[in-house]
């Protein structure tokens, strides 16, 4: 039988037009009306956020068509091509990005066996590859008519996320309901950035709160993005919408390597007022017992415009973000004398802890501003384990290799002097302002201890405890007995800050440190 050219064309135009309708439909995810319910909450759809997070026609999607496999509960008549989840690779400022974004109108983004294996296939291809991974939460957990094989979904995921920690830049977007053992991905990855009132993550709904506990709590109280942002710390981000949350992804990428065996984009243009190196002498009080705020000196120091705090709502007595110096990507960690005087206490040791340990993975360098006067006292944080959280911070600097500076500005006192980032743990370059106080404790409380004896006897107790503090103060509330000993390199004018920091960096861009061969430490988590 002859087949005529037309019929070939025509059934490669058939072919052709079957192929444009899949993709339709499956663009349509759950259909019209879930997509206009998505938007009358103030939601953007999966493929919406894909488009607005990746450079402009960028994308390209995997596994567009794949779909569950699953006959339970009538199941087998609702399949939806891409099966809840659009998966792919793009770029973002030209860098190449993994991604997946979960559709909410597909059975409520619920994850069933295919849909958690697309989401490992880009894990994968991030990995092998050595490129960041976002991924854009909007779903119901587990999908409930699927069973176990759902649940072996998430931990390969879990897995594959817990492999990836180090290696390449993890990023989590909540985008809606996070329940169950869903949340423990976005744990596992570096950041997580949530969507006020759209947004919620917990481990048990407010309905099994009630069950075992008896406490009436809305959704938004339990794990809105809020409330993980300043009380639990789970939350590194708040955005305002969704379009708000994306716009910060592209941004936060700008201050990663593609992976751990690069250095992050240095920009070869950036600003700096001069006027700055001016302001930089007037932030600190005339009295040492007043507070001020340590984001003024981190802004004199770096690139103008160039810090992106990191916690920002949480663990307010530390201060940690991205930063840029001569366009070069930092991560900035300052005690925060506006908040508890800068005291280290449980929650301020992990998160610096943990923003250390990232920027270390990733090669991006430390610099510290010290004002801290020691670890938070009573029976509270004791028997919460300070001392547990505390030595997190204190093993994540001592093990960090990459180049590392310090600044003390005014209180570094006992313990905490030793974890801020001190020679001893493998700074590279300390520096103290003229202000430094650099001693075991306050001018005040050595007093009384050292000199009890002396005081009790005197004629008139306090003026003696005044005259013994002023000794104290005279001998050790200055940075040059720590000067003389080496135990800071050099004293400093804090205008001359950013020249000393641009210039220790510069020396250290070659550093070359590597750890003692092991399997791996054992951080006290
Ligand atoms: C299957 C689900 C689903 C799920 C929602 N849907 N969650 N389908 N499995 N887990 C479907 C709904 O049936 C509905 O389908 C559509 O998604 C939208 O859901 P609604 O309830 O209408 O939306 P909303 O009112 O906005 O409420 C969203 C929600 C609620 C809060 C997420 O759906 C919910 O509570 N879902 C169950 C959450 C849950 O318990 N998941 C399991 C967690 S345990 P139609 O067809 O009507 O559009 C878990 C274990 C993991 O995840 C353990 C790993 C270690």
């Amino acid at each position: 039988m002859l087949i005529s050219k037309t019929t070939v064309n025509s059934r490669t135009m058939d072919k052709n037009q079957e192929l444009k309708n899949r993709r339709e439909a499956s663009k349509l995810g759950g259909g019209e009306k879930r997509i206009e319910r998505q938007h009358s909450q103030g939601k953007l759809t999966a493929r919406e956020r894909v488009t607005l997070v990746m450079d402009e026609g960028s994308f390209n999607e995997i596994g567009q068509f794949v779909e569950h496999r699953s006959t339970s509960f009538g199941l087998e008549k609702n399949k939806i091509p891409g099966d809840g989840v659009v998966t792919g690779f793009g770029t973002i400022h030209g860098r190449l990005i993994y991604i997946f974004s979960q559709d909410f109108t597909v059975l409520g983004g619920s994850l069933s066996e295919t849909h958690a294996a697309k989401i490992c296939r880009v894990m994968d291809l991030a990995m092998q590859n050595g490129a960041p991974l976002i991924g854009l939460n909007d779903s119901g957990g587990a999908r409930i008519q699927e069973g176990v094989v759902s649940l072996a979904g998430y931990a390969d995921i879990f897995y594959r996320n817990t492999r990836a920690s180090g290696v390449i830049p993890q990023l989590s977007v909540i985008m809606g309901p996070c329940a169950g053992g869903a949340v423990y991905s976005p744990a596992l990855t570096d950041f997580t950035i949530m969507v006020e009132d759209t947004s919620y993550m917990f481990v048990t709904g407010p309905n099994v709160v009630k069950t075992v506990t008896h406490e009436e709590v809305t959704s938004e109280e339990l794990g809105g993005a809020k409330t993980h942002a300043e009380k639990s710390g789970v939350n590194h981000f708040i955005a305002g919408n969704d379009i708000e949350a994306l716009k910060k992804v592209r941004d936060l990428v700008t201050f990663m390597p593609q992976n751990c065996n690069e250095l992050a984009p240095s920009p070869t243009m950036w600003d700096f007022k001069t006027s700055k190196i001016e302001s930089i002498k007037n932030i600190l009080p005339e009295n040492n017992q007043m507070p001020y705020d340590i984001r003024k000196v981190i802004e004199a120091t770096i690139d103008d415009n160039s810090f992106r705090e990191v916690h920002e709502d949480f663990a307010k007595s530390i201060v940690v973000g991205f930063a840029r110096i001569e366009g070069r990507s930092i991560g900035v960690v300052a005690n925060q004398p506006n908040s508890m005087a800068g005291v280290l206490d449980i929650d301020s040791s992990r998160k610096a802890a943990r923003f250390v340990r990232f920027c270390d993975a990733f090669n991006i360098p430390l610099l510290v501003f010290e004002d801290v006067p020691g670890f938070l006292p009573g029976t509270d944080q004791e028997w919460r384990g300070i001392i547990t959280n505390g030595a997190k911070l204190l093993y994540a600097f001592a093990e960090a290799t990459v180049p590392r500076i310090t600044v003390i500005t005014r209180k570094a006192y006992g313990g905490a002097f030793d974890v801020m980032n001190s020679k001893s743990i493998g700074s590279d370059l300390n520096f103290a302002w003229p202000t430094a106080e650099i001693a075991v404790m306050g001018a005040k409380g050595a007093a009384e201890i050292i000199f009890k004896r002396e005081i009790k006897a005197a004629e008139n107790p306090e003026e003696k405890w005044l005259e013994k503090e002023q000794e104290y103060a005279e001998m050790f509330a200055n940075p040059y007995r720590a000067a003389e000993r080496g135990i800071i390199d050099d004293v400093i004018l804090p205008e001359e800050t950013r020249a000393k920091v641009i210039a220790g960096f510069k020396m250290l861009e070659n550093k070359a440190e590597t750890l003692p061969k092991k399997k791996h430490g054992n951080i006290p988590l």
